[in-house]
């Protein structure tokens, strides 16, 4: 499981997460939702160490952090293989193939020789439905395409969560809906998911649990039935815009 007590992060005089405390499940799928600016990205680049906080308690699996110094780099590498990050803009490596963009981390980080995460990263490709694609440069895919090789990228380093920031905001409606098909599959499959994004139907049909930001702030946390029929008057509001419900 994953666990954050009095997550506190600021830039500069900023407060942006101001005492954050989550108790995620392994296994399940965690939408987090708020306007542009409510700390979302920060939220999610903590978890792997990204950003640092200045104080407060991460829990994940097993390893506990406390922030309030400098992390040693053991710290930060003992936390970070926890999870894997997918952003919104791909960042695939222009020079390598599909292939190879999959297979470079299990090979970078020790973990595998070049045989096996060849055939590891062969398999993820598969499984994104990209198995015609594995030799193809990031150039000669879509949006959408390349935004599954990063899953499968992120896949490729067994993380305990997958950290996804916005995965489709860069994407035309169809191809929005072959990753969030892909998303759905890894729920299925009970991966622990920590997802933002502006898609609410995959909010409403595939979360577990919705967290709702608002300036630094949780102001909803728990089922997304719960969320999605709240009275609060932020909630409603936000919800209006998508015309949902
Ligand atoms: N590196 C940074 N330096 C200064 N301010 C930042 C930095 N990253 C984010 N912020 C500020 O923190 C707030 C939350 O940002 P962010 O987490 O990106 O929100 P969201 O993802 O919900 O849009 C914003 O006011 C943003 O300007
Ligand atoms: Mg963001």
């Amino acid at each position: 499981m994953l666990k954050l007590e009095d997550l506190t992060k600021s830039f500069e005089a900023t407060t942006v997460l101001d005492n954050i405390s989550l108790d995620l499940e392994s296994g399940e799928t965690t939408v987090i939702l708020g306007p542009s600016g409510s700390g979302k990205s920060t939220l999610l680049r903590c978890l792997n160490l990204l950003e640092t906080p200045q104080s407060g308690t991460l829990f994940i699996e097993g390893d506990l952090v406390e922030f309030g110094g400098k992390l040693t780099d053991e710290q930060v590498r003992t936390i970070r293989k926890h999870s894997a990050m997918v952003f919104q803009s791909f960042n695939l490596f222009p020079h390598y193939t599909a292939l190879q963009n999959v297979a470079l981390a299990p090979v970078l980080n020790g973990k595998m020789n070049k045989k096996d995460a060849n055939k590891l990263a062969s398999d993820l490709l598969d499984k994104v439905g990209l198995g015609a694609k594995k030799d193809s440069y990031p150039d000669n895919l879509s949006g959408g395409q390349q935004q599954r090789v990063a899953i499968a990228r992120a896949l490729a380093v067994s993380p305990d969560y997958l950290l996804f920031d916005e995965p489709t905001s860069a994407l035309d409606p169809e191809l929005e809906a072959e990753v969030i098909g892909v998303l759905i599959d890894l729920a299925r499959e009970k991966r622990s998911l920590v997802v933002v994004t502006h898609n609410m139907a995959f909010a409403q049909k595939v979360a577990d649990r919705i967290v709702f930001l608002e300036g630094g702030h949780v102001l909803y946390n728990g089922r997304p039935e719960g969320f999605f029929s709240s009275t609060n008057e932020r909630i409603r509001r936000f919800l209006n815009i998508f015309e949902t419900v």
